[in-house]
């Protein structure tokens, strides 16, 4: 890789959003998809015809060792992501891990020390931090237009998976609270971090017949105000409710109503009124993280400062506890 050449995407896990990832990459300029590694050497030939990647592995490791990558993106479920990163950043590749960045905070320290000890960049690819909208609306706030974080609130509208989806699987890590509440959790971290410093976590969740939470609401208590955040999974149903968040300060407020994964639409209240923000919809969602890893890449950086590693880390402390009041699941 130079300044000026693409960067060379290797992509391992060739499932449901490895397939969007890969579409918002061959639209991305400046990146390109040069592998993809199955478990199956069949599953990756397919993925690499339809996608026009040019190297097709049967193995993970052979992807890992392909000196023609110069980061890979992990898309495997969240029960693997410790061991298929580590593989990869064991072959010295910089790596942009799915989200939940792993299963608990003991397995993302070591990921993140890995990585610090051998200098290579590693991202959680919480795509919603790289949103332009999401961008503005944390600079904002950090320069004090609303004055200090309250209060935060966000609620995820149902979302529908058919039956027998990863999601309901405790193999796979299935947790609507790994799943889905990561996102708010990751949104609170960047907009007001002091809500969530320090701050003491409740959850409860209802589980379904496979023992997995399929809805959940968090709650934060900090010195600094409350935060609450919950929605659920409808296994064997479809579609996906509305989602958004609000936060307030001690000089304004701000609100998303549109998308909470994704915004596009805001209204903001500070002391000189209130303002309502568009972004216009990108034709790839997926793109503005593609780019983020890109840059960092090109400057040198081992990590984002969109998603920064200590912020991930923070967020992955949260989701033990909650997973612990929920599950049982202590943190390993
Ligand atoms: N950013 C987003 O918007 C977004 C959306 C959905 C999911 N995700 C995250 O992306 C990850 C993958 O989700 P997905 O919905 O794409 O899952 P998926 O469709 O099941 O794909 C996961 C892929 O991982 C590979 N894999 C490796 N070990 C596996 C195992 N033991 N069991 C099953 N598959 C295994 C499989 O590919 P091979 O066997 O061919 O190697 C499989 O196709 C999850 O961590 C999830 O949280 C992110």
């Amino acid at each position: 890789m130079t300044a000026t050449s693409d960067i060379r995407w290797g992509i391992v896990g060739p499932g449901y959003i490895a397939g969007l990832f890969a579409d918002d990459l061959a639209r991305t300029p400046g990146a390109r998809c040069v592998a993809v590694a199955s478990r199956d050497a069949g599953r990756a030939a397919a993925f690499a015809e339809s996608h026009g990647i040019a190297r097709a592995y049967g193995n993970y490791a052979a992807l890992a060792a392909d000196s023609e990558v110069d980061i890979v993106y992990v898309a495997t479920p969240h029960s693997h992501h410790f061991a298929h990163a580590k593989m990869m950043l064991d072959a010295r590749k910089p790596v942009l891990l799915e989200k939940p960045f792993t299963m608990n905070a003991t397995e993302g320290a070591k990921l993140i020390a890995l990585a610090k000890q051998r200098d290579l960049f590693l991202m959680d690819a919480m795509w919603s931090l790289c949103n332009p909208l999401l961008r503005n609306l944390v600079a904002r706030v950090r320069a004090g237009e609303i004055g200090s974080p309250r209060a935060f609130s966000a609620l995820l509208g149902p979302i529908g998976v058919p039956q027998g989806h990863r999601v309901d699987d405790p193999a796979l890590g299935g947790s609507y609270i790994l799943e889905c509440l990561v996102y708010p959790l990751n949104i609170l971290a960047a907009l007001a971090p002091a809500l969530m410093s320090g701050a003491s976590v409740s959850a409860s969740a209802v589980r379904s017949p496979n023992g997995v939470d399929t809805s959940a609401v968090i709650q934060l208590a900090s010195p600094a105000g409350i935060s609450a955040m919950s929605g659920g999974f409808v296994i064997g149903g479809q579609g996906a409710g509305p989602s958004g968040f609000q936060l307030i300060g001690d000089r304004g407020w701000l609100c998303v109503t549109d998308n909470l994964f994704n915004p596009g639409r805001a209204q903001i209240s500070t002391p000189v009124g209130v303002e309502d923000l568009t972004e216009p919809a990108s034709d790839g969602r997926y793109r503005w993280e593609i780019e983020e890893a890109g840059r960092c890449l090109r400057a040198g950086l081992a990590e984002s400062p969109l998603v920064p590693l200590d912020l991930t880390l923070a967020v992955l402390q949260v989701l033990d506890q909650a997973m612990s009041d929920t599950n049982g699941r202590a943190a390993k």
